[in-house]
């Protein structure tokens, strides 16, 4: 008994002792284990959002670890799954001592280096490896392959170079389901042994750099459902898969250089619901498609050289279609009716099959889903079918560079999503549906190059969205709408409609309004005159003398009103003999039609130009000339002393080109220019009545008639004043604006602000910024004019300028208007009023009334004083505490409404 007793006591004893020893035991290993997770840890050498935070010395890694899981039984470390946390470093080596490690998921770090060779040890365990939407670097490690347990191997999204080990399917791991080694920079070929891996469901071997063909046999592996090469440099031809691929749900092969038959008998197999072939070299029919996956969605194999018509099998058959892509190949004959019974198609694009002609089958119509539809560059006839109207989910219909005739249905306003509606380049006439400027949404309107007639109908200005527009080159007529939604186009979207008129073209609508002209030809929009003149620049005083001009008109037929668009070419010369002549050849460009385009005009008007009595004005840029048609119409021509930044020809032309297109009341008309490698001249508008530094400061010469007092600051009564503010505000926020790309004045002052006879205000010198010699060298000496109206960040050294700049002068400006005072003012020798300053202080001193304007008469204390203070707020110090010019016309709208 007591020895039994005792034999029993000690088998317990044994059995304790067991237990004790093998709790142990645990301890030490996740002791070992945990050392092994903090070595992983110190590896990382950022961890932005810290995930690894509770990985602690003293933790439990089996409870305490976030992302760290054991097996229940034995508390050995199995799973580490650290996603999305953004850790950079690399992999820790030690790592491979987890001996128990079935899967590591390290999916979205920034981690870099090569994978270990330690991690060879892990082959007895690993099952799952996902490194994917790393920066891991070096070359695939071929021991994966060796991994008896591997399911699942992922290194997509990484930087990782040389070829595709073949030993890793050599022989392929018994279990492996799924490999991406996607999105890498892999290269040489697909390794043939995948084919061998007999129970692979998917591969994903897209964008690398991967060359060769495809392995034959490919869907040998009987579950291989996923396949994608897409985006590499792989070719030849794609042969056996038809027969195998008996479970592919997914087929992308696109966008690499396969030749020879597309495998299109895929379609018939019962899982598939993608197939891509697209932008590769496959050639001939599309073959007679006798069944078709009920499943099949995603037909792409647009940028081949697929030959023959679409087979009306492939759209009775493939009745789920979504997406039906056959673009850009050499398809031909009509489009089938039967399309029209896809009810699910959402997609449908032939674009860029020249030979596909026919019409447009009404039966389209009847998708109810279709969002686009693209036919655009067919050899399409007949008219639009009505019945596109029904389409009422459609986002984007393009049907332009087709021979398509009739009328624009009036219907398409149905189409309440629309965003894109390209009909350029085919044979439609009639008019513009009014019902058209009722889709909202559209982004882009595209109706150029038609045979459209009648007037452009303004309900187009409510569409607010648009971002892109065109109605060039038809045949409309009439006034062009004055929405800004249509007129931010510039000239470019109305030309080639020789009965359009109005901004932003620069014909005038109706018979009136140029210079009495003698000549009212029918001119084409741009009026392009080159003169190929020759001038003479006399020593010393370095003005053009004269340009005598002979002109030959080309094969003009007799008739004058016979050509739209008029290309006169003038040349010859009789220069003037003197020494140092210098024949000059250079090009006249003109954008408005006011002008006189006819030799003999410019012959009197060019020999007026260069009068020294004619003189202006003289500016940052150059002097200004007013020079004086025959008829009595007068210019502004401003030679050009600097070209500033702008390097060549070319360059000149572009901006000048840029300036033609813009159009605003309240700006000073752009009307061409001359270009000679010697000699640049501007052409604008001349307006009449001085400029607003005249009136303020009473420096006008003789010309000015009405007012003989100082200045003449009586005749800018408030009302006046505060007009000019306002036109100048509107002018610039069109500029900043309405303009792409935006322009900037950077040249902003008060003689650079012109009246009219009604004292309206137009602003000159704008878009000239590239031509201001301060912005490229930062001497601003030189323009020592218009200091005080110079923005602070433009005067040091960093000169970061934006449209922030103009607004600090624009301030400067309004604070002259209300106090009559220049910018800057010397008191004596060595002492200088600056305005802003000095307005600060009078308002801050409670004297405001003390710094009004004295000879200003009819103002509204109020407003004055509101608009002293917009002032101050546009010249702070810093650009980011400046309104913008939107906002500064908002606020001076105000002060009007509100009084
Ligand atoms: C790798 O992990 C990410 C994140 O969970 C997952 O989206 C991706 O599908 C995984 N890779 C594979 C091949 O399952
Ligand atoms: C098609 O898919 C279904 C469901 O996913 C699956 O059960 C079936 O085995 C697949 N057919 C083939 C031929 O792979
Ligand atoms: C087909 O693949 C190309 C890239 O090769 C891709 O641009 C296109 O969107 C894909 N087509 C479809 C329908 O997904
Ligand atoms: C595609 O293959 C053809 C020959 O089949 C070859 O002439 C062509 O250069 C290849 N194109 C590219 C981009 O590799
Ligand atoms: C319409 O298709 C033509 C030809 O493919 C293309 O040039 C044009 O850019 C397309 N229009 C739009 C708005 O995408
Ligand atoms: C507008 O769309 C609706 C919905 O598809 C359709 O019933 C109606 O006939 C369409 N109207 C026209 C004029 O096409
Ligand atoms: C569209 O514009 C017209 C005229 O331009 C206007 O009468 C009409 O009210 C506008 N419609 C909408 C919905 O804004
Ligand atoms: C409009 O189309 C014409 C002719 O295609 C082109 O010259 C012009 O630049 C286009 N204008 C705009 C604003 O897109």
């Amino acid at each position: 008994m007591s020895r039994r007793s005792r034999s029993s006591a000690a088998t317990a004893a044994a059995l304790l002792l067991a237990a004790v020893l093998l709790h142990c035991a645990a301890d030490a290993a996740t002791d070992a284990e945990r050392r092994i997770l903090l070595d992983f840890k110190s590896a990382v050498t950022s961890d932005p959002r810290g995930a690894l935070s509770s990985w602690t010395a003293t933790g439990d890694p089996c409870v305490d670890f976030a992302g760290v899981t054991c097996d229940p039984s034995t508390r050995a470390v199995s799973r580490l799954r650290v996603h999305g946390a953004g850790l950079a470093g690399t992999l820790a080596p030690s790592l491979a001592r987890l001996s128990s490690l079935e899967s590591i998921s390290l999916f979205g770090n920034r981690l870099t280096a090569t994978i270990p060779l330690t991690f060879a040890a892990l082959a007895p365990t690993l099952r799952k490896l996902n490194l994917s939407r790393n920066a891991l670097s070096g070359e695939i490690p071929r021991f994966l392959g060796a991994f008896p347990l591997l399911r699942l191997l992922d290194l997509s999204y990484n930087a990782l170079t040389g070829e595709i080990p073949s030993a890793l399917f050599n022989p392929c791991p018994p279990r492996l389901r799924y490999v991406s080694l996607a999105h890498n920079r892999l290269s040489g070929p697909v390794p043939a042994g995948i084919a061998t891996c007999a129970r692979l469901a998917g591969f994903d071997f897209s964008y690398n750099e991967l060359t060769g063909g495809l392995p034959p046999r490919l869907c040998a592996p009987p579950e291989l459902s996923y396949v994608s090469v897409r985006a590499n440099a792989l070719s030849g031809e794609i042969s056996g898969v038809e027969s195998s691929c008996r479970s592919i749900d997914l087929f992308d092969v696109g966008s690499n250089n396969f030749s020879g038959p597309a495998p299109f008998a895929l379609l018939a197999m019962v899982n598939i619901t993608y197939f891509n072939v697209s932008s590769n070299a496959f050639d001939g029919p599309i073959p007679t498609v006798a069944a078709c996956g009920a499943r099949f969605s995603y037909l792409d194999a647009s940028g081949n050289r697929l030959a023959g018509p679409v087979p009306d099998t492939l759209l009775t058959n493939c009745r789920s279609l979504r997406v039906l892509d056959l673009g850009a190949n050499a398809l031909a004959g009509d489009i089938p009716p039967a399309v029209g019974t896809l009810r699910s198609l959402s997609v449908l694009r032939l674009a860029g099959n020249s030979a596909i002609s026919g019409s447009i089958p009404p039966e389209l119509g009847g998708i109810e889903m279709l969002v686009t539809l693209d036919l655009a560059g067919l050899a399409l006839t007949g008219q639009i079918p009505q019945s596109l109207s029904h389409c009422q989910f459609l986002l984007e219909l393009n049907l332009s560079g087709n021979q398509l005739q009739g009328t624009i249905p009036d219907t398409l306003n149905n189409l309440t999503y629309l965003k894109l509606l390209d009909l350029h380049s085919n044979r439609l006439d009639g008019g513009i549906p009014l019902t058209l400027g009722q889709l909202t949404k559209l982004d882009l309107l595209d109706l150029s190059e038609n045979r459209l007639t009648g007037q452009i109908p303004s309900e187009l200005g409510n569409l607010s969205n648009l971002a892109h527009f065109n109605v060039s080159f038809n045949d409309l007529s009439g006034m062009i709408p004055s929405a800004q939604v249509l007129q931010q186009f510039g000239a470019s979207a109305f030309i080639g409609n020789p009965h359009l008129c109005g901004p932003p073209l620069n014909n005038l609508c109706g018979g009136g309004g140029g210079g009495g002209g003698a000549h009212r030809k029918r001119l084409g929009v741009s009026v392009i005159i080159v003169i190929v003149a020759a001038a003479l620049i006399l020593i010393g005083i370095c003005i053009v003398c004269a340009m005598n001009i002979k002109a030959y008109t080309r094969k003009n037929n007799g008739v004058e009103d016979s050509k739209e668009e008029e290309e006169v070419l003038v040349s010859e010369s009789t220069p003037i003999a003197s020494p140092g002549s210098n024949a000059i050849i250079g090009k006249l460009v003109l954008f408005s039609k006011s002008l006189p385009s006819r030799y003999e005009d410019w012959e009197a008007g060019t020999k007026a130009l260069v009068d020294k009595d004619c003189i202006i004005g003289g500016g940052s840029v150059g002097t200004v000339y007013k020079a004086t048609f025959e008829n009595g119409l007068s210019i502004a021509v401003k030679k050009l002393e600097t070209l500033g930044r702008l390097e060549n020809q070319d360059e000149f032309e572009h901006e000048m080109g840029q300036l033609g297109n813009l159009s605003h009341a309240n700006l000073v008309a752009f009307q061409g220019y001359y270009w000679s490698s010697s000699m640049q001249l501007l052409l604008s508008e001349f307006v009449g009545n001085g400029s607003l530094y005249d009136h303020l400061h009473g420096n006008r010469p003789h010309s000015f008639s009405e007012g003989s007092s100082r200045g003449g600051g009586g005749q800018l009564f408030w009302e006046r004043r505060f007009n000019i503010a306002l036109g100048v505000a509107r002018a610039l926020s069109y500029l900043h604006h309405d303009c792409r790309p935006q322009i900037l004045h950077l040249n902003i002052k008060s003689s650079n602000i012109m009246l009219d006879v009604k004292y309206e205000a137009k602003l000159s010198d704008y878009g000239l910024g590239k031509l201001l010699p301060i912005l490229g060298s930062i001497e601003l000496s030189k323009i020592h004019a218009s200091i005080g109206y110079i923005a602070p960040e433009l005067a040091s050294q960093n000169l970061r300028y934006s449209d922030k700049s103009d607004v600090f002068s624009f301030g400067v400006v309004l604070l002259e208007i209300v106090t009559g005072r220049k910018p800057v003012e010397s008191r004596g020798v060595g002492a200088a009023v600056v305005l802003r300053d000095y307005v600060r202080e009078v308002l801050e001193d409670g004297t405001t009334s003390d710094c009004f304007d004295r000879s200003m008469r009819g103002f509204v204390e109020a407003e004055l004083v509101q608009v002293l203070k917009l002032g101050l707020v546009c010249t702070s110090n810093t650009p980011s505490s400046r309104p913008s010019m939107a906002e500064v016309v908002q606020y001076l709208e105000s002060i009007r409404a509100s009084s």
